[in-house]
């Protein structure tokens, strides 16, 4: 097949693990006869300067046409006293909403050979393997208004949801866990927030569309610790925006590190977009020892979900698990009688075992 990926590297780690992942598809492409172009586009702080927009106009067209798009990271401390217009985080708000990117997967697997790394009991998050679909284009992150007031003292953010856009993601929810363990934990404050209680309605009135699914419903809060001390109670967890975003980092842990943490948007019929569920890391850019799993993993998930490619994605998915059972690991991994890797050893090591 041939396929074209725009590769927007953006900020931070960005640029350094999009390279592996680059790397790794050109192997993927070789070994199973694809043909992969890949045009560099310019997002985030990288993209204010150089056109003082954190998203230009010519990413959104190239986007638009893509078959799939890979993105590293975005944000850091250089642009944290822009104006809100000027933060590298609007690019990648503002793609997410152009493309309606509205459902991201997170899926969060601790790794037997990591287990020990996480500074959790390796008995409480043994066999863990879930799913945050989070909504990613609405809620408090795009609700109007959202302001500071001109007289300095009150500021306002908007949790706004549509009964559509709660409904098409209760259904991802629901068709993600059809794929997997038939369990789906719906994530809201009912108690609380009237989105929350419109949510929970939905996803009951939805429910009779999926009898062999189970569904719980669990307030946030209370999810927030039942991940952490039970998480293999869960399998597809589905919720909103700014929930899906604290969850799916605090969720992290079970896999020993955020570095560890792939993630897909996807629109209704569009093009997807794949991206690590970590930040730009700044503080440790330009040295060579970021975690590329993620973005490698995303990048699996874009073959699996965009191109329809699922033995090129076990592959590259098979290739880490044999990297870990090596003890290989990046610095952000606190492995037991591991052998400490840099970014590149890591890339590398992936690519010796599927070329093996
Ligand atoms: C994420 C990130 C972003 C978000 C930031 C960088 C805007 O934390 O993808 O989880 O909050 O969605
Ligand atoms: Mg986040």
């Amino acid at each position: 097949m041939n396929k074209h990926i725009v590769l927007l590297p953006g900020d931070g780690i960005g640029p350094e693990i999009l390279e592996s992942s680059v790397a790794i598809l050109e192997v993927i492409a070789t070994k199973f006869n694809h043909q992969f172009d890949f045009d560099y586009q310019l997002i985030g702080g990288a993209a204010i300067d150089e056109v003082n927009h954190p998203l230009p106009e010519p990413t959104v067209i190239a986007a638009e046409k893509a078959d799939a798009i890979l993105l590293g990271a975005v944000g850091g401390p250089k642009w944290d006293q822009n104006p809100s217009d000027l933060r590298p985080e609007r690019g990648l708000l503002a793609i997410r909403k152009a493309l309606d990117l509205y459902a991201n997967l997170r899926p969060v697997k601790g790794f037997k050979q990591l287990l020990h790394a996480s500074p959790l009991k390796e008995k409480n998050i043994q066999g863990s393997d879930l799913l945050i679909v989070r909504e990613l284009t609405g809620g408090l992150y795009f609700g109007r208004p959202s302001e500071r007031q001109n007289d300095g003292e009150r500021v306002i953010d908007t949790l706004a949801y549509t009964r559509s856009e709660i409904e098409r993601i209760v259904k991802k929810g629901f068709e993600s866990a059809t794929l997997r363990k038939k369990k789906l934990t719906s994530v809201d404050k009912a108690n609380v927030l009237e989105s929350s209680k419109m949510w929970r309605e939905i996803v009951e009135a939805e429910k009779v569309n999926y009898p062999d699914v189970e569904v719980e419903h669990c307030l946030v809060d209370a999810a927030a610790m039942k991940l952490i001390t039970q998480p293999n109670q869960f399998d597809v967890i589905v919720t909103e925006n700014m929930f899906g975003d604290i969850l799916s980092d605090e969720a992290s842990v079970l896999t020993g590190s955020l570095g560890m943490l792939p993630s897909a948007s996807l629109a209704e019929n569009g093009v997807g977009l794949y991206e690590p569920a970590h930040g730009s890391a700044p503080d440790i850019a330009g040295q060579g020892i970021a975690n590329p799993i993620a973005m490698i993993l995303s990048s699996a998930m874009m073959l699996r979900y965009s191109f329809g490619m699922n033995q090129e994605a076990e592959t590259i998915e098979t290739a880490v698990e044999a990297c870990l059972d090596q003890g290989l690991h990046t610095a952000d991994l606190h492995v037991k009688n591991g052998t400490q890797v840099s970014t590149q050893e890591m890339t590398e090591a992936i690519i010796n075992i599927i070329n093996s």
